[in-house]
Parts: C-alpha cells; sequence; structure tokens
C-alpha cells in the first residue's frame, strides 16, 4: 500500500494520555491504518523557526513531522490572510473580510516554506492529501518543484459563488494552483458546481467531462465527499456520559426545565448573535418558556488574534449580560455561556441530556456537531434538531427543523415548536435523520477520498 502523506496547516500531535477530538481523530486513523506522515505547522510562534528543520515524532503507528512559524508568519498568515481574507470570503461573509496586500506574500511564502521543508521528506511511492483553505498554492507549489506523484486536495469550508471570488485578491491564481491536484474534493454538491464553474470562467478550464476539469494539459477530477462522523461510537460515548458527575450535576441545576443546547468554536460564521437574539425572542414571544428552559452554550475561543473575532467576544459578553438581567429571575438565569471548551465525553452527554440540539451557523461547510446530536440522542425519547439552512450538514438531515439563521422570529418559532414537539414527531424526525448516517463512518470518508484519488491517477 502506498504511504499516505496528510499536510494540513494545523497537525494535532497526540498528546501523552490525550486522543485529539473530531476530524484530527479521523486523520490520525487514516494514517495508522494505511502508515504515512502528517505534515504541517506545531501550533508554536518562535524568531528561529524559519531556519529550524521539521520536528519528527512518532505516536500510535503514526510519524508526525512538524514547524513552527515566526511570530510575523503568524500575524500575516495565519491570523491575516487565511483567518481574517480567507476564511470569511469561503464562508461568503465579506463583511468581516479584512485584506492586506503584504499578508498575501506572507501567505505564499509560508506556503513555499511548507514545500520546501516537505520535500526532502516524501518518497516515490506516496500519495499527497492536502487540507483546506490554508494551503491552496501548496500543490502548484510542490508540481514546480518536480512532484509527480498523486495530489489530492480537500476544502473543509464551503466554496462561494463565482462573484464572491471575484473580491479574492489573486482568485484566478488560487484557482489555477488548485488545478495542479489530480483530485479536489469538496463537501456539497454546491460546493462543487461553484468551483467548476468559477474554474472555467476565471481560470479558462475546460469541463470535459461531468467531474473532470482540463487545464493546461492536465486533468482534475472534482467532486462532493461529505465529511462523516462515527455515529454508533458517538451515540456510544452519549449513553455511557449519562451518569458522569457532570451531568449529574446539569441535570439536578437544572431542577427538571427543558435544556437547549449549542457548541461552537467563538467564530463569526457560527451566527452566536443571532442565535442568542433567537433565544431573547423566544422568551419574549412565547412567555410560556420563561423560568422552564435553560439554554447552554459552549464557545470555545479561537483565533484570539483576529479582529472580528475580538468584536465577536465583546459584542457577545454585552449581549449574555444584557438577556440574563433582563429576562432572569431572582432563581432562574436564561443563558449559560461557557467560553472554555470541554471534554468531548461530557459534549457528547449534554448532547443526549438536550431536548433540543440548537445549531444555527450562518454559513458552514458541513457542520459535525449537528451529526453528533442526532447520533447522541436516546431513540425512545429524542430531542429535536433545530439547524441552519446554510450549513452542509443541512443537505442530509433535511428532517431536522431547518431554519434561516438571521430571522429571529424563524429562530424563535423554531425553538417553540422544538419545545412542544409531541414524541411521535421527534420520533420520526430523527428516525429520518439517524437514517442518514447510518453505515456511514469518519473512516470511510477519507478512505471513499483516497479511493477516488487513487483511481483518478490510474
Ligand atoms: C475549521 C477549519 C480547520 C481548522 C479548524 C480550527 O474547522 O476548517 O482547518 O483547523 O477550524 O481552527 P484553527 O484556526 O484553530 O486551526
Amino acid at each position: 500500500m502506498k504511504r499516505l502523506v496528510i499536510v494540513s496547516n494545523r497537525v494535532p500531535v497526540p498528546k501523552e494520555g490525550l486522543r485529539p477530538g473530531g476530524l484530527a481523530v479521523v486523520l490520525h486513523d487514516l494514517l495508522a491504518l494505511q502508515g504515512g506522515m502528517w505534515f504541517g505547522w506545531n501550533g508554536t510562534t518562535s524568531a528561529d523557526a524559519e531556519t529550524t528543520p521539521p520536528q519528527i515524532q512518532h505516536a500510535g503507528g503514526v510519524e508526525y513531522a512538524t514547524i513552527g512559524l515566526t511570530p510575523a508568519e503568524h500575524k500575516h498568515y495565519y491570523t491575516g490572510f487565511s483567518n481574517s481574507t480567507l476564511w470569511p470570503l469561503m464562508h461568503s461573509l465579506p463583511e468581516f473580510i479584512h485584506f492586506e496586500r503584504r499578508e498575501l506574500s506572507t501567505y505564499w511564502a509560508v506556503n513555499e516554506r511548507f514545500c520546501d521543508n516537505l520535500l526532502p521528506l516524501l518518497r516515490e511511492d506516496d500519495t499527497i492529501w492536502i487540507h483546506d483553505y490554508h494551503l491552496l498554492p501548496l500543490a502548484a507549489q510542490l508540481r514546480r518543484k518536480g512532484v509527480n506523484m498523486p495530489i489530492g486536495f480537500f476544502l473543509h469550508t464551503p466554496f462561494p459563488a463565482p462573484d464572491m471570488l471575484a473580491i479574492a485578491p489573486d482568485g484566478g491564481t488560487f484557482l489555477r494552483d488548485l488545478l495542479c491536484a489530480d483530485l479536489l474534493g469538496f463537501q456539497t454538491s454546491d460546493d462543487t458546481a461553484n468551483f467548476i464553474f468559477a474554474a472555467q470562467r476565471t481560470a479558462g478550464a475546460k469541463l470535459v467531462a461531468p467531474d473532470t476539469l482540463s487545464f493546461e494539459g492536465h486533468k482534475v477530477r472534482v467532486g462532493a465527499f461529505a465529511v462523516e462522523i462515527d455515529p454508533d461510537a458517538f451515540a456510544r460515548t452519549a449513553a455511557d456520559a449519562v451518569e458522569a458527575p457532570e451531568l449529574k450535576q446539569l441535570r439536578s441545576s437544572l431542577a427538571g426545565r427543558k435544556l437547549i443546547f449549542g457548541v461552537d468554536r467563538m467564530d463569526p460564521t457560527k451566527g452566536l448573535c443571532d442565535r442568542l437574539a433567537g433565544y431573547d425572542r423566544l422568551l419574549e414571544s412565547y412567555p410560556i418558556w420563561q423560568r422552564n428552559v435553560t439554554f447552554l452554550q459552549i464557545a470555545a475561543e479561537s483565533r484570539v488574534d483576529v479582529a472580528a473575532y475580538k468584536a465577536l467576544r465583546n459584542e457577545l459578553e454585552s449581549m449574555i449580560g444584557r438577556l440574563n438581567a433582563r429576562r432572569g429571575q431572582a432563581d432562574w438565569t436564561p443563558l449559560r455561556f461557557l467560553t472554555r471548551g470541554s471534554p468531548r465525553r461530557v459534549v457528547a452527554g449534554y448532547m443526549r441530556q438536550a431536548q433540543i440540539g440548537y445549531i444555527t451557523p450562518l454559513r458552514d461547510g458541513m457542520n459535525l456537531v449537528a451529526k453528533e446530536y442526532i447520533a447522541a440522542q436516546d431513540p425512545d425519547d429524542p430531542g429535536v434538531l433545530i439547524l441552519s439552512r446554510m450549513a452542509g450538514a443541512a443537505r442530509q438531515l433535511d428532517a431536522a427543523l431547518l431554519v434561516n439563521p438571521l430571522d429571529h422570529d424563524d429562530l424563535a418559532d423554531a425553538l417553540n415548536r422544538a419545545l412542544g414537539m409531541p414524541k411521535a414527531e421527534r420520533r420520526d424526525r430523527w428516525q429520518t435523520c439517524r437514517a442518514h448516517l447510518d453505515g456511514c463512518t469518519a473512516l470511510g470518508w477519507g478512505q471513499a477520498f483516497l479511493r477516488t484519488l487513487e483511481a483518478t491517477v490510474a
């Protein structure tokens, strides 16, 4: 079997006794199964990072090769161009985009440094799989330096409509660079269609088959590969967590009130301010729920140096204060808002406990939390998922209550409906959603991508 080399900006090197969460687990398992190396940033900054060779570590049958960033690279490549420009651009949220030309040149330079540090570690029989918007130029840079092994690229975020790309600084170059890979994977068929359209219109690529573009004599396959979770394993984790001390404490603090639950990174794309406003509207429009419901939102701090994230934090802090002060009572706090992440096991338990999963991103590539909420439910008495139409997951989980994340009345109506929903309807909706997850595994997602890449280059 060929060796798999995964390249991503962030490399979650497992620490003693700790397993990474979410997608990191999937990629780790894939590497452990197939044998391979994970290359990328180790999450640290240091003045001499540019001249320090990659650090090699082995854990769980996987080789990790990681490099640091200099403070300037971190500022301009990570905080700057990747997360202040590309991230909001990919999510079609121009109001959050900040662009500095010098950040673009650092972005290219860091990709070049990834390329130069990776090259000596590559073997002839490698398959390279690049991940996400931080590394758009990397496939082209590797090709220019003579790499001719299979290269796949997967975008975890949405891919925007072509008119959004018009405001992408040098959008055409990114498209041409991506077209140097052999397989480009996206979360949904809409993202794939957006890319195909942009590649034809902006980069002059030709569509030679429904899933194949030709560009400068090179064929590139494109397709949707929706990221999946392991629903059975997550269900077991959630069921086991019910009797954990954290869950007992939560239940006793709820004193019989219904629980609405959300969990996200604190990110402008997640629609947190509108989500809070929707809950506030519920309490105003449907006062019957006052004192009878508690909303627990976990919003783990993320990308704290990015201006839009700092502004979000300030906005949320004042909204939380206002909501609790205006609607709360001496013995009832309507909203509990935590900015520290909780262990995965405990989050799974919170999901099972919650009558409502309230997940309303303004836009999201997939949103695995929505799938996890479904997996976590008790089949006999499941909760209701309220999900933004703008999440990739809404394509599969269309039996959830789908909402417009900006429409506070829509959010309040959905909350009211979910809180009062009869068990039979809850079961019907849940079973339909759960059926979409049946037979899927996270590992299966990765293997499907790699099988397609292998078939493409055969
Ligand atoms: C999203 C991106 C990932 C990123 C993660 C955490 O899921 O698609 O590429 O790693 O957020 O963000 P961070 O900036 O902390 O790596």
